[in-house]
């Protein structure tokens, strides 16, 4: 029998701008390997949470079957590093069981894919998209802020790739007068290697990145200058709110990414929430704060009683920040992204 037809799903919610919630990004851990120049810089030390202040797998299972029953289909596991999770796997195959997943992803910086892959997979994980920034070593050392083991990195994309993951997406986060001179070298071994290659804006997320504007290469720069040569297409998104913009290349066969969220944002389609590994909550990259679905969980809360406040919160969401975007705004308390999850 399909036990998709006798399950209750509550209603399919939308916003105060129409938009449903539907793809939903768990932080499963807030610590990192990794220091990251766009998300937390190697020159202060940071606190990260005690285990015991982490969800359990089993709370963040729960909450997903809550999520799923108001419209919630695709999920991302994020952190910080979520290979750093021991029991990633059970979370893994916890959300795998729930029949409204139609898609789990992992956003990792793949420094323990290789030793991992296998478990992702016999888990139940659908998709890996790796952090790599750029293919040359000094480089990679200064924006990855940790001593550079590239060679790792790859072993564990080719590893991934041989288990069946295809395509895996690679994030590269371009940061003007850093790693922006790598970036044919990244395209032509993304095109070579069947990865997607997305490239990011360096965005304002948190308060340490010490974003500023000059720093950012519009996308529209970036796809001239890769059609210089690789010549580009825009096609399609793959479903609404994709926050990607995405073009083929018109003499190969692949794909290449765009997310633009500082100089063409994409809020109008935002269908995306987020929970951090403490359990808040975010219904906005950019929220400084987040409604503590820990507390409710361990108080002992009903699901019904949580679904009923995210379906209130949900409903009153406004965000748009990317749209609203200026000096004064990028100033505001922002949680940081390692903590709310990517
Ligand atoms: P797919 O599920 O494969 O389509 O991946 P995705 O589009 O969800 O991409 P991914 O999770 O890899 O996101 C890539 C990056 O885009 C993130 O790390 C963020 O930097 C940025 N990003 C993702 N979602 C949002 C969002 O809702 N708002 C903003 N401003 N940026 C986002
Ligand atoms: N701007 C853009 N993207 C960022 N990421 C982290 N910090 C930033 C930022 N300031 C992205 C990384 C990684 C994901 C977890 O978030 O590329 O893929
Ligand atoms: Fe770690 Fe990802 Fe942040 Fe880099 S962007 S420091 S890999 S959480
Ligand atoms: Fe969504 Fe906020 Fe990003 Fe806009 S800025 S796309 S509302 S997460």
């Amino acid at each position: 029998m399909n036990k998709q037809m006798n399950k209750k799903v509550v209603k399919e919610i939308v916003d105060l701008r129409h938009r449903p919630i539907k793809d939903l990004r768990i932080s499963v851990i807030d610590a990192c390997n990794f220091r990251c120049s766009y998300c937390m810089p190697n020159d202060r030390e940071y606190k990260f949470m005690a285990p015991a202040d982490r969800l359990t797998s089993d709370e963040i299972i729960r909450l997903t079957n809550i999520f799923t029953d108001l419209g919630v289909d695709k999920i991302r596991l994020t952190g910080g590093e979520p290979l750093l999770r021991k029991d990633l796997g059970t979370i893994i195959k916890g959300i795998s069981e729930n029949p409204y997943v139609k898609d789990i992803a992992l956003t990792t910086n793949a420094y323990h894919l290789d030793n991992n892959v296998q478990m992702l997979k016999d888990n139940g994980l659908s998709r890996i998209t790796v952090s790599l920034d750029t293919l040359d070593p000094k480089t990679n050392a200064l924006m990855s802020g940790v001593k550079c083991e590239l060679d790792r990195i790859l072993k564990g994309i080719d590893h991934a790739q041989k288990l069946g993951f295809n395509p895996i997406k690679m994030n590269t986060v371009v940061k003007k007068g850093l790693n922006d001179k790598d970036i044919k070298d990244l395209v032509l071994f993304a095109q070579k290697n069947n990865i997607i290659l997305r490239m990011i804006e360096f965005m304002d997320v948190g308060n340490q990145n010490d974003w500023k504007l000059e720093n950012v290469i519009p996308s529209k720069t970036l796809v001239n200058q890769i059609s210089q040569y690789a010549p580009l297409e825009p096609i399609d998104p793959n479903y609404i709110g994709e926050v990607a913009s995405r073009y083929r290349f018109k003499d190969t066969q692949g794909e290449i990414g765009f997310i633009s969220s500082v100089t063409q944002p994409f809020c109008n389609s935002c269908n995306r929430a987020r929970i951090s590994a403490s359990g808040k909550f975010y219904k906005c990259l950019f929220s400084t704060d987040g409604l503590d679905l820990r507390k409710m969980l361990r108080e002992g809360a009903k699901d019904e009683e949580i679904k009923s406040i995210l379906i209130g919160s949900w409903t009153n969401r406004d965000d748009n920040y990317s749209e609203t975007r200026s000096q004064q705004t990028s100033e505001r308390k922002k949680i940081e992204m390692y903590e709310m999850g990517g």
